[in-house]
């Protein structure tokens, strides 16, 4: 699919594994600049190595983003890899599943720092450069964890429900300037948190993962998980100009399991 990226510029965080690592391969294929940003060296040159050919190669800055000055040192080396920053993809997340009895206050606070935090941090700079340059893309990946409390993921339910505030607010403020500003709400997606959300679950049930796994997919009316690609490709379409008057919009990707309006 060819969408006009071509030697756009793209920042994408959490993209060592997972949904944005399939993000960073897509926007790559699309020809697109592509910095990629995670905690591990070890985990981005193992990114990178997966990387598909592209015309321009891609670039991996190192950071812990729920540290305001590592976002701010992330942000400041993806700009001076990339020049301006025409597109944003968040997808740096790790906030814990807990079973309700291991809650703690502490828990709240972490998940809000996971979640939340790394997410805002590079948001706010990239807006507003975005803003002063009179346009822009942002694709924040959140979770529909946000929107339907699940037991064992109620912190990192609260900071994905503040990230579509944050969302929805961030576009309304800086539609006026040339920004558009979306989210990808996943529901389960086969990448290493899913295992994390089994392995919860398995201790608050005392049943094995496998078995959770074939009646979570069985609940999904289409039948299984998503694919990280699949969101990926989403991602792609609402940070092109394909997609030039969706701004503001929370996309559900959970296989039509919450049928909500
Ligand atoms: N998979 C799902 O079923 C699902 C469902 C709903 C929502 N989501 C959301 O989608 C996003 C991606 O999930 P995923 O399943 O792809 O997760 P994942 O496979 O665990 O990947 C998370 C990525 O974020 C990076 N990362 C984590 N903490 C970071 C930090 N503090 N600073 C910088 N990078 C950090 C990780 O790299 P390093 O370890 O190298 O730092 C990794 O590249 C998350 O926000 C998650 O909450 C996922």
């Amino acid at each position: 699919m060819k969408l006009g990226l071509e030697d756009r510029a793209v920042l994408v965080t959490g993209a060592s594994k997972g949904i944005g690592l399939a993000c960073a391969r897509a926007f790559a294929a699309e020809g697109a600049r592509v910095v990629m940003v995670s905690r591990s060296r070890v985990n981005l040159d193992a990114a990178l190595a997966s990387m598909p050919p592209s015309a321009h190669r891609p670039v991996a800055v190192e950071a812990d983003l729920v540290r305001a000055d590592e976002a701010k040192r992330a942000v400041d080396e993806a700009t001076r890899a990339l020049g301006a920053i025409d597109v944003l993809v968040q997808s740096a997340g790790a906030a814990k599943r807990y079973p309700p009895d291991e809650l703690s206050a502490q828990a709240w606070r972490d998940a809000m720092d996971a979640k939340f935090f790394s997410y805002i941090q590079v948001a706010d700079l990239v807006v507003r450069a975005m803003g002063a340059r009179g346009r822009g893309a942002i694709v924040n990946v959140i979770g529909q964890g946000g929107k339907v409390a699940s037991p064992v993921h109620l912190p990192g339910g609260a900071a994905n429900a503040a990230l579509m505030l944050a969302t929805t607010g961030l576009a309304a403020a800086y539609g006026p300037k040339g920004v558009r500003v979306n989210a990808i709400n996943p529901g389960g997606t086969l990448t290493g948190r899913v295992q994390e959300g089994l392995a919860a679950e398995a201790r608050m049930t005392g049943r094995a993962p496998d078995e959770i796994l074939a009646r979570m997919q069985e609940r999904i009316p289409l039948g299984r998980l998503a694919a990280p690609e699949e969101i990926a490709a989403v991602a792609v379409f609402l940070a092109s100009d394909a997609a030039s008057y969706v701004s503001g919009a929370i996309v559900p990707m959970d296989g039509a399991s919450n049928p909500v309006i």
